[in-house]
């Protein structure tokens, strides 16, 4: 690996990683190829901008003369694909976008990265794919049962991935991770909606009962996961990535709400997101045995996460505003109105 794409690179996970392999590897380049949507921030990746190993493309993964031109102009050997729409209840405003990137998107990407003798493709997938477990771990051969259009479209992009290596031998590896959070990530997701929502007393609408269960992964885990499936996967292998932190979602913001020292009376139950997957489990016994470690416990990393938002509102301020807003009114405003509060 000398030369790597990462598409996506400007969102939440994708920025994380280009910092971190930056640190870990001296003899790389690494070049970030982002359609910059909503999601997408440069702010995330300033503190590497000016790295003479680091270049940013503006560009989206579904145009082929665009895919074309980036991995020929810097001769690529590596493409490590985050490039998605990514936020569940957006799938289920407008599933269009989910289509167009998370399954067209990722075909071209393939298909290109076949005709310019790419050496490697990580596609970086999530466990949403196999649905809802209501006990016991989802194993990588179990089957895909996807919920949500985002996770209908994932899957569809996996599955390409999986026909690229079987069909015309490309050198394809899939990591499948669970519920991510840290620096970076756009607060439209629950841990950076509800801790810049508690920040400014603002009410935090969590769905239904909040007794969901999501598998909580710290960021530098998720990244050093994918480098690891990037050096030492098998050919056409798929790996979970679970944090092996399974958690209420009431549970986890009431641990967040006594960092901040802010009151539990924010929390409001709201209306629920529909066909909502009550828990996610991963079994992670492959990818311990490639040699994975977690760097810290989630007490750590959801300190260390609301510490970082405290100290860094010039990086979410200036996203909550616009766009943001009239999509917080058409996903929160007649939620809120019709909420009740926690007792
Ligand atoms: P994000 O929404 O923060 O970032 C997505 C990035 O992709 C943005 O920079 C956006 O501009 C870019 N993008 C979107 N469409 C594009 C296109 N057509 N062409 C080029 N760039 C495009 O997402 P994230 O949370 O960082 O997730 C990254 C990847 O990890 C996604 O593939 C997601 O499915 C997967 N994943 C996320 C989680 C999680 O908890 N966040 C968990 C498991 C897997
Ligand atoms: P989210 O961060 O959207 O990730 P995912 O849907 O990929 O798991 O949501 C995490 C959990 O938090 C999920 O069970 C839905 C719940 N949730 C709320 O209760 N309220 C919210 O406003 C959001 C965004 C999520």
């Amino acid at each position: 690996m000398k030369n790597l794409l990462v598409t996506g690179g400007a969102g939440f996970i994708g920025s994380n990683f280009v910092r971190y392999m930056l640190g870990k590897y001296s003899d790389i380049y690494v070049v970030v190829f982002d359609k910059l949507t909503y999601a997408g921030n440069l702010d995330n990746l300033e503190d590497v901008s000016q790295d003479p190993r680091y270049k940013f493309v503006r560009g989206d993964i579904a145009n082929r003369d665009a895919v074309a031109r980036v991995l020929a102009s810097n001769e690529i050997d590596t493409v490590v694909n985050f490039a998605a729409e990514s936020h569940v209840d957006r799938s289920i405003l407008n599933p269009d976008a989910f289509i167009q990137t998370d399954v067209v998107g990722v075909y071209v990407l393939l298909d290109e990265s076949r005709k310019h003798g790419v050496e490697r493709f990580l596609q970086v997938s999530t466990d949403e794919v196999y649905g809802s477990i209501p006990e016991g771990y989802f194993k990588e051969g179990d089957p895909l049962e996807p919920n949500s259009p985002y996770a209908a479209s994932k899957a569809g992009g996996e599955l390409m991935v999986r026909a690229y290596h079987v069909t015309y031998g490309l050198n394809t590896v899939v990591t499948r991770g669970s519920n991510t959070f840290g620096p970076y990530q756009y607060p439209e997701k629950l841990l950076p909606l509800f801790i810049t929502n508690a920040i400014d007393d603002e009410p935090l609408p969590l769905y239904g009962d909040g007794m969901q269960v999501r598998d909580w992964l710290y960021v530098d885990d998720h990244c050093s996961g994918i480098d690891l499936v990037l050096q030492k996967g098998e050919p056409g292998e798929v790996y979970n990535l679970g944090g092996g932190n399974e958690r209420h979602n009431i549970d986890v913001i009431r641990q967040m709400l006594a960092i901040l020292g802010k009151p539990e009376s924010l929390i409001r139950h709201v209306e629920d997101r529909p066909g909502h997957d009550r828990r996610y489990a991963l079994d992670n016994t492959r990818i311990r045995r490639l040699g994975w470690r977690f760097g810290q416990s989630f007490e750590e990393a959801l300190e260390r996460t609301v510490r970082w938002y405290v100290e860094n509102e010039w990086w979410w301020r200036k996203i909550k505003s616009g766009e943001y807003r009239r999509y917080y009114e058409a996903q929160y405003g007649r939620r809120l109105r019709g909420a009740s509060q926690q007792d």
